[in-house]
């Protein structure tokens, strides 16, 4: 088979893709409304890839596009095998793909395999089998304690507050077992102990493969195996092998087993493990040989805006993936977390999925906000590895933090009684076009609203209102993007530390680019150079502003 040439005409071997790409996570609920029923789908995906073709990305991550009744947005799958009849069917994701790859554009989508739905027929099919059957073995059913089985069997709480544990009926109407959900009680967890379970996800793996797809994003990926003596656990224990359910040592049998799968297929097949740890050393070991080939980047999407905590985690993550020669992963936001521009405006610019109502507590200056994203954009893709670009993060929309209670879908914020608002606030929808909501989200004459209202002032950040603007966050994300494919020293490469001042982070990529970031409060000078290539803000008397990052070509 013919092999591409590398730049230069070297002999060196091709790189796969993933590891330099520019990677825009889809949220295919809040992107675009083909129907006009007020929810994003597939139709509305396939009608811009042009724009994300002209965007500059090299793959696209769809948030899961399953059957689902949707008690946590998609991530309680019905069918492992289909599409979301609100979404598309089958074919329109076939024609998708197929679409995608004729732009150049590869797809990653997302499996969750650590827990199905309660509507999922194997679910259904244990609750009808009685205890002690093999159809509920494939779940966590256990006896409850105290006097008539009252109390769940242990302590163990849901990620989304209340315990982890609901009580059934049985066949006979009596009052029966007990479920594990480390989710919410519509996301019983599977046991990956079972056999069927193994074979199932593997099937379901060479199902996307088979149809093209490029990777697979797999959701909670350390939660899988439990010890199945379900003991207690105190909140202290850190995730690993003495730990029930986080990071426990079986799990990387199961990797080991999907990576065998994804090399059956040609054309670099990549997984990406959705894991959050504090132990960097533990999470490197899902990057060793034979496991998978990519892991979330979670510290640097959590640290604050300030230069010696970005370097250090920075230097973590590469230190973390080298042993293993992973590529790096950058991200920003995602569907989880604040967006960056309210994040990067508070007071307090860290982020704590645990933490949400004191991050909330503090007013957002948005301007100050936005001015930091486009500089925290200009450093994260130019640093090694891939980048990751949550939709919207582009438009520089901000976390919408009033929307009425009685709008508000996340099970978070069921769950907590309200104490946590959720996640709703980074997934409404996209403003493309025009001065009024639903701004070309739905289609002219659409029958219903967008899912959850659009702020008015995003008018000013339409796709179409920045796109006719040059000093908009969506024409720096194309600059930026453009020269990071057209630059060889960017993506993936070495990157070395050039010395700098207090509050600054400087880097040469090769010889090629150098990038500095002003995090201090004052204005910096800069070393003299051939071309200035791109910065986030204007450069005012040769000098770099606080909070604007500059790459630069030829340090002379
Ligand atoms: C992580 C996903 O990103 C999140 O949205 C989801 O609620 C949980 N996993 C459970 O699947
Ligand atoms: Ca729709």
């Amino acid at each position: 088979m013919h092999k591409p040439a590398t730049p230069g005409g070297s002999t060196a071997p091709r790189q796969p893709w993933w590891r330099r790409a520019a990677i825009y996570q889809l949220y295919v609920r809040s992107f675009a409304d083909g129907n006009g029923d007020g929810i994003g789908d597939l139709a509305g995906a396939r009608a811009h890839l042009p724009y994300l073709a002209d965007l500059g990305v090299d793959a696209i991550w769809f948030n899961p596009w399953y059957p689902s009744p949707m008690s946590d947005a998609g991530y309680d799958i019905s069918d492992y095998r289909g599409i979301e009849p609100v979404f598309g069917t089958l074919a329109d994701a076939d024609a998708l793909i197929s679409e995608a790859h004729e732009y150049g554009i590869k797809i990653i989508i997302d499996v969750v395999p650590n827990h199905g739905s309660d509507q999922h027929p194997w679910f259904a099919e244990a609750l009808a089998a009685g205890p002690g059957s093999a159809a509920r073995d494939r779940f966590w059913f256990r006896p409850g304690r105290g006097p008539g089985g009252d109390l769940p069997p242990n302590e163990w709480q849901s990620i989304f507050g209340g315990p982890a544990w609901t009580r059934i009926t049985e066949p006979d109407g009596s009052p029966g077992q007990w479920y594990l959900h480390l989710f919410a009680p519509e996301q019983p967890d599977f046991n990956w102990a079972n056999a069927s379970v193994r074979a199932e996800f593997e099937d379901v793996l060479r199902f996307w493969f088979g149809r093209g797809v490029d990777g697979i994003r797999i959701d909670s990926a350390a939660l899988l195996s439990k010890d199945p003596n379900l003991p207690d656990v105190s909140p202290e224990l850190p995730p690993g092998p003495d730990h029930p359910y986080s990071d426990r040592d079986e799990v990387h049998d199961i990797y080991r087993a999907w990576r065998a799968v994804a090399d059956e297929y040609p054309g670099d097949r990549v997984l990406i493990g959705e894991i959050w740890l504090p132990d960097a050393a533990r999470l490197a070991r899902y990057v060793n040989p034979g496991e998978l080939h990519t892991v979330f980047n979670f510290p640097y999407l959590s640290c604050p805006w300030d230069a010696p905590e970005l370097r250090q985690v920075i230097d973590q993550t590469l230190a973390l993936n080298a042993p293993a020669g992973a590529p790096a992963i950058w991200v920003l936001s995602n569907h989880d977390v604040d967006r960056i521009v309210s994040r990067y405006g508070r007071a307090d610019t860290a982020f704590d999925l645990g933490r949400r109502p004191y991050f909330h507590s503090f007013p957002a200056d948005f301007d100050l906000g936005a001015r930091r994203a486009r500089a925290a954009a200009l450093l994260t893709m130019a640093l090694p590895g891939s980048v990751y670009i949550y939709q919207g993060e582009e438009l520089g929309l901000w976390e919408v933090e009033d929307i009425p209670d009685e709008l508000r879908q996340d099970p978070i914020w069921q769950r907590t009684g309200g104490a946590d608002p959720g996640r709703d606030g980074c997934r409404v929808p996209l403003p493309w076009s025009g001065t009024e909501a639903p701004f070309g989200f739905s289609p002219a004459g659409a029958a219903n609203e967008p899912w959850l209202p659009q702020p008015k002032q995003w008018r000013d950040l339409t796709v179409e209102a920045e796109s006719a603007n040059a000093g908009s966050m969506l024409r720096l994300y194309r600059d930026a993007l453009r020269l990071r494919r057209s630059e060889p020293a960017l993506g993936d490469g070495p990157m070395t530390w050039l010395p700098s001042q207090d509050g600054v982070l400087a880097f040469a990529r090769g010889a090629g680019v150098t990038c500095i970031a002003n995090l201090s409060d004052g204005p910096i000078g800069f070393p003299p150079h051939a071309e200035v290539l791109l910065a986030s803000a204007p450069l005012t008397n040769s000098l770099l502003p606080p909070d604007t990052t500059v790459w630069l070509r030829g340090l002379v």
